[in-house]
């Protein structure tokens, strides 16, 4: 029997375990985590060391560095994940790791160390899909919820509507066209001279302003009720702002920052709860880092709440990357006997739901 098989065999038995313990790596992008998690939604650890301050300098991550902050960062990450969790390496189940989607030389750092890991330990290897990880964080934060759900994810490289049929189940059906949600909040914090990340930024100074200040557009696409766009909403921002500086006016970087954080609000809530209606499910998470944005939380929560619909999200440090959703999704795959071999590789661009058109 091959090495591969004798893990799938491996990772069949392991359902008749009453606990499983999984170690999860997390380094696609400017975050190295470690997390330690029974039977998927009990964490015991969930170790986040973040480059932001490394990359704040450059307003934005810088590939390379991260790579090599994910290699100096690692051990240390995952002693401290064993540590937290008063768990030995011998006592762990399976290790998971996201492969993709992010930046190849980061993820590779998680993919081999995982590798080595499992191997050496001679327990089965869970490739995950990191945005499988985000919606995940869900179940760790609820402890009761199961699919069917309808799941709204916006990171910094995502903005999807998905149907969650079942546990690795998932359907398309909105994304965006351009700018992931996360990305126009990043773009729109750089412009309004707010500093990076932006998202927190940007949120923080909305709450001094008005949202209504400035008419921003919501854009709709044509027979793609679904979808999203947010270049345009980018590109209205910095014309308005040119167009003050042109004139020599002055402007309220609070006002624009509500105004555009609304904007972006009020086309995320009215298609998300648009697709759940349709698909008739009472039932909607979010997941990514601007699923921790309040006013999105809150916007959400009061029209689901006209249709008795139940919202779900995580809490702030679930939302944003971290191991410990990967090690929950690593879980579900596991109990499936989705293993991965030892050839897993990092892949940069990868798809959830398949490409739909
Ligand atoms: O999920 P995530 O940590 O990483 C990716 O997989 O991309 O998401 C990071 C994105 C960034 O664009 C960041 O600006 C945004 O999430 N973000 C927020 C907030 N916190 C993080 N956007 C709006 N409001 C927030 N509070
Ligand atoms: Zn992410």
């Amino acid at each position: 029997m091959s090495y591969f098989q004798q893990m799938k065999e491996k990772a069949i038995k392991l359902r008749e375990k009453e606990e499983i313990y999984i170690l999860a790596l997390e380094s696609s992008c400017d975050e190295t985590s470690a997390a330690v998690v029974k039977n998927g939604r009990e964490v015991k650890s969930n170790i986040i060391a973040s480059q932001i301050e490394t990359h704040q300098i450059y307003g934005g991550v810088v590939p390379e560095i991260a790579s090599r902050k994910h290699v100096e960062a690692v051990n240390e990450v995952i002693r401290r994940a064993l540590e937290e969790a008063d768990i030995t390496k011998d006592r762990l189940d399976a290790i998971a790791v996201t492969y993709g989607p992010g930046l190849v030389g980061a993820l590779l750092v998680g993919v081999s160390v995982a590798k080595g890991l499992a191997f050496g330990l001679s327990v089965p290897l869970i490739g995950v899909h990191h945005i499988e990880g985000h919606i995940s964080a869900n179940y760790i934060q609820h402890s009761g919820l199961e699919p069917p759900f309808v799941c709204l994810i916006v990171s910094g490289g995502h903005t999807q509507i998905i149907h969650v049929s079942d546990y690795g189940r998932y359907e398309l059906f909105g994304q965006t066209m351009d700018d992931a949600a996360g990305e126009a909040f990043d773009k729109v914090a750089r412009v309004l001279g707010l500093g990076y990340p932006g998202g927190p930024a940007v949120e923080r100074t909305a709450t001094q302003g008005n949202p209504n200040a400035v008419s921003f557009p919501r854009v709709k696409l044509k027979d793609k009720p679904y979808d999203f766009s947010f270049s345009g909403l980018k590109t209205a921002v910095i014309n308005y702002l040119h167009n003050l500086e042109q004139k020599g006016e002055s402007y309220s970087t609070a006002d624009v920052a509500a105004s555009f954080q609304q904007a972006v609000i009020d086309v995320l809530v009215e298609k998300t709860i648009n697709c759940a209606r349709m698909l008739n499910q009472k039932r909607i998470a979010m997941a990514g880092g601007v699923a921790a944005n309040s006013s999105l939380k809150k916007h959400m929560e009061e029209e689901a709440a006209k249709f008795d619909i139940q919202l779900y999200y995580p809490s702030p440090v679930l939302c944003t990357d971290n191991a410990a959703m990967i090690a929950s999704a690593g879980y579900y795959r596991l109990l499936q006997g989705k293993v991965s071999p030892l050839s897993l590789n990092a892949v940069p661009y990868l798809s959830l739901t398949g490409d739909r058109e």
